[in-house]
């Protein structure tokens, strides 16, 4: 009998690893214009979730692996996908600068698990305060423009 779960249980386990698991990147509309120093900032800590340059690593391949992976990717850009961020208004970008500092000053992003797994995608407290004035620059350039 319990032979018989356990069997039960590997062939799942395989045949989960055949799940269709949505690994598309859609073409980048309006990738964030940003200095360089910001830009590679992000790129290397937020944008496998939060763009449609998404780098899929060989363990997202693999099941149980590639279903948080998917949901990950796919609620990140719900969120925030930078590479439509040219196409968001002035307010709506304030909105989301501030959203962005929110998270890193609670420490929330990039996400714990990922950090795990991409140890380069880990944030000196420099990193922190360059990506932090970059978003206080959006929200006091809208608050002028008001
Ligand atoms: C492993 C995937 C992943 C990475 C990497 C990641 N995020 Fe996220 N992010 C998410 C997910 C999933 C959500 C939505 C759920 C949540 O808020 O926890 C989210 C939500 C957000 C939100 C919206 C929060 C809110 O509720 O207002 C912001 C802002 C954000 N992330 C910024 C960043 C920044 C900045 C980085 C890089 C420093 C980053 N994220 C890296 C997955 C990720």
């Amino acid at each position: 009998m319990k032979k018989k779960v356990i069997y039960s249980l590997c062939v799942l386990f395989i045949l989960f690893q055949f799940l269709p698991i949505n690994r598309t990147n859609p073409s980048v509309e309006a990738d964030l214009i940003a200095n360089e120093k910001v830009k590679s900032i992000l790129k290397r800590s937020c944008y496998d979730c939060h763009s449609n340059e998404t780098r899929y690593p060989l363990y997202s391949y693999t099941f149980p692996a590639s279903i948080f992976l998917a949901h990950h990717v796919e609620e990140g850009r719900e969120e925030l996908n930078f590479s439509n961020w040219e196409i968001l208004s002035e307010s709506k970008k304030a909105t989301k600068a501030g959203d962005i500092i929110e998270e890193l000053e609670k420490k929330e992003m990039p996400l714990f698990s990922y950090t795990l797994v991409h140890r380069d995608a880990i944030l000196s407290s420099e990193e922190i305060e360059i990506i932090k004035n970059w978003a206080k620059a959006i929200q006091k350039k809208y608050e002028s423009s008001e």
